[in-house]
């Protein structure tokens, strides 16, 4: 269409931004985020603390109307509490429903290209109802679109992470990015082991506290084992990691616990910081997470790792710039 010459950064408005993991890959990429769209007021005092320039909309999506024009790309991932293969999944959940004002703002803006990630779980055949909606919104609104399962530690990152992507482009087929780092995965100690110890030096690392019986149980695991009383396993320093997940650990009784439970460090018998899972989720050591501890846990186990991120968009500027469009 010729509206901006491609030498320019592309345009992203961003939705469900979160922490901005998502967003954060796309700057990697050359791209700028105009505007960002979270009801959750901790993410949004993230956002803004890190990106002061973000025009960051706090506040239900069903009640924004974009501010900006001229968009290139729409990116985000509608929340997944419902299609969640870690939780019990209930397709009714009013919170699956959400990808609808995901489309209603794509109608609005008319990006050339989209971006969505969400839990593999949307791909279960009690979720068909919102995977079928969700294509037919692509087709009704003309994308072509390219969508599969990546898994992040084929990406540069050193966590097994499967998130379901889609791209969605208005002119010409996409393709989903090939992985960039498929022979040698990064591993939890590439990620971490110069914070051990090192309480005083990073931010968002401050040394979690548990009782004595819970550490005493957590020294006698070896590196892959997983406590079944809660259900949460110590990292091998020599492989990727297990997923970082938003919060709901189990206590000793099977309980779901609320907070930031993230797994148990290699060698150390305690949880890992925010600031060794923000690593593992290849956060910069400058982005500041705000809020409770639990709700910049929160932040980062719902956030797209940062170069996986950096792969789609990568990606996702290369297919807009290639002489077909
Ligand atoms: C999976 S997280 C997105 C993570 C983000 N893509 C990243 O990479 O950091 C989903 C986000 O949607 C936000 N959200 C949930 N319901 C919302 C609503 N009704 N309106 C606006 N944001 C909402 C949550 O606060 C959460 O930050």
């Amino acid at each position: 269409m010729g509206r901006r010459r491609t030498s320019k950064p592309l345009r992203v408005l961003s939705l469900f931004t979160g922490a901005g993991g998502l967003d954060l890959g796309f700057e990697l990429a050359g791209c700028v985020t105009v505007e960002a769209v979270d009801n959750d007021h901790e993410s949004c005092k993230t956002l803004r603390h890190n990106r002061p320039e973000w025009n960051v909309f706090e506040g239900d999506i069903r009640d924004y109307k974009p501010s900006v024009d001229d968009i290139d790309v729409v990116i985000g991932g509608p929340p997944c509490q419902g299609f969640s293969s870690a939780g019990r999944g209930n397709p009714s959940d009013p919170r699956n429903f959400l990808w609808r004002e995901y489309f209603r703002i794509v109608e609005d803006v008319k990006p050339r290209a989209i971006v969505i990630e969400n839990v593999s779980g949307l791909k279960h055949k009690r979720n068909g109802d919102h995977l079928s909606g969700i294509i037919a919104a692509l087709e009704e609104q003309g994308y072509d679109f390219a969508m599969g399962v990546l898994n992040a530690a084929e990406y540069g990152v050193p966590q097994a992470r499967k998130r379901l992507f889609v791209i969605g482009l208005k002119t010409g087929i996409p393709t989903l990015p090939a992985p960039t780092t498929p022979n040698r995965p990064a591993t939890v100690r590439d990620a971490i082991e110069d914070l051990q110890g090192n309480f005083d030096t990073a931010l968002n690392h401050q040394p979690p506290i548990h009782a004595v019986h819970v550490s005493d149980r957590w020294s006698l695991l070896k590196p892959g084992e997983t406590d079944p009383n809660y259900r949460r396993a110590r990292l091998d320093f020599d492989k990727p990691s297990h997923t970082i997940r938003a919060g709901g650990g189990y206590g000793p009784n099977g309980n779901h616990l609320g907070g930031f439970h993230p797994p148990i460090h290699p060698v150390e018998p305690r949880q890992l910081t925010v600031r060794e899972a923000a690593r593992i989720q290849t956060f910069p050591d400058d982005w500041i997470l705000k809020g409770s501890k639990t709700a910049q846990g929160r932040q980062i186990g719902n956030a797209v790792p940062v170069l996986l991120a950096e792969a789609v968009a990568n990606h996702v500027v290369s297919l807009l710039n290639s002489k077909s469009r």
